[in-house]
């Protein structure tokens, strides 16, 4: 839970770097103004650049302790994979911030890195879920049934693929890869699929604790991200565009609207390992075979 709020920080420290028009700030990597350990003087973009760097490092440091840790205390062979894929990813995670630097901003390099920043947060979620005392000590419900095309399964991997769409549009268009008009588009389909999971999985699951707390967070993050959407959209693009600097209501907008698609992204994955550990198409079957009306019919 300490590494998923340091990421959740991080995340914000990031978007600061990309608000503030600070990528280039400090131009070198993997030493910072030609030394691996002094702090530069922390005056206008390098106090991003660089502040950013430095959070990393710790983050990095304490995956090493996470995937380590995990694999001395933890028996399940899946959970100990996902303590190295935690460090795979930060590592890779830290590589890419790196060519951000030496290929001087390609769009498709920050839209990775904004990309695998959110996953990487996503996953340490998802560890802290997995060893909480909840999980571990309630077992799954498994008897209720969820079945067909559109059962929550199947929506809450559809809302999963929808946040990962506007994650990329989104970045894409911020980091100047792309046009805004997709972004518009994606985040009307996504509001879509995500009342469609939420309002299902808290109309017929209400009664599982975990599946309603995080579709209610997803109802009430979608709410707050179409507000913060529209506010980075005035401040950004219509007010801003002929700014000299970034203003303070931009980056202030923007940079809320990466942190909370960040929460958005990760209580979609919330959702969808529930309904994967609450729900079962077996028990719909079963409930169908042993009613004799369905037998007769
Ligand atoms: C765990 C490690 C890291 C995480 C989770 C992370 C996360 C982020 C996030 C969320 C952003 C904002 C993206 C956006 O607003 O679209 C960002 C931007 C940035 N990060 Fe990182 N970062 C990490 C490591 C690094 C490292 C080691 C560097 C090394 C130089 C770095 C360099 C940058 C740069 C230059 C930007 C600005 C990119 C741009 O404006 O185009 N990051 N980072
Ligand atoms: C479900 C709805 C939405 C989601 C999940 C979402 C997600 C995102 C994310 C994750 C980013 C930044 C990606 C990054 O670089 O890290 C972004 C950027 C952006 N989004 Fe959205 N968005 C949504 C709806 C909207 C709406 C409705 C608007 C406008 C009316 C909007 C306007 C923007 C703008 C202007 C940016 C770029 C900010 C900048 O240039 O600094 N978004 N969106």
């Amino acid at each position: 839970m300490f590494l998923s709020l340091c990421v959740f920080l991080l995340i914000i420290a990031g978007a600061l770097v990309t608000s503030n028009d600070a990528g280039l700030a400090v131009p070198d990597w993997p030493t910072s103004f030609g030394s691996f350990y002094k702090i530069p003087p922390m005056v206008g973009g390098v106090k991003y650049e660089h502040g950013h760097r430095m959070i990393a490092q710790f983050v990095g440091f304490l995956t090493i302790i996470l995937a380590i840790w995990t694999q001395r205390v933890d028996r399940r062979r899946n959970i100990r994979i996902l303590g190295w894929t935690a460090l795979a990813l930060v590592i890779t995670q830290g590589i890419l911030g790196g060519l951000t630097v030496k290929m001087l901003l390609p769009w498709y390099v920050s839209t990775g890195h904004a990309m695998l920043a959110q996953t990487f947060f996503s996953l340490t979620i998802l560890m802290s879920i997995f060893s909480s005392r909840r999980w571990l000590e309630s077992p799954p419900k498994s008897s209720l049934p969820d079945s067909g095309t559109f059962g929550l399964r199947n929506l809450s991997l559809l809302a999963l693929l929808a946040v990962y769409m506007q994650l990329f549009l989104g970045a894409a268009f911020r980091h100047g890869g792309m046009h805004f008009l997709p972004h518009i588009i994606g985040a009307a389909f996504a509001t879509v699929i995500l009342l469609w999971a939420s309002i299902r999985a808290l109309t017929g699951y209400a009664n599982v604790r975990p599946i309603r707390a995080a579709a209610s967070a997803i109802l009430g993050l979608l709410f707050l991200q179409l507000v913060l959407g529209f506010g980075a959209y005035l401040t950004r693009v219509e007010w801003g565009k002929d700014a000299a600097q970034p203003r303070m209501s931009m980056v202030a907008t923007t940079v809320a609207h990466v942190a909370i698609g960040a929460l958005l992204l990760a209580h979609c994955f919330m959702l969808a390992v529930q309904a994967y550990r609450h729900l079962s198409s077996r028990a719909a079957e079963t409930s169908l075979s042993s009613d004799p009306k369905a037998v007769t019919a």
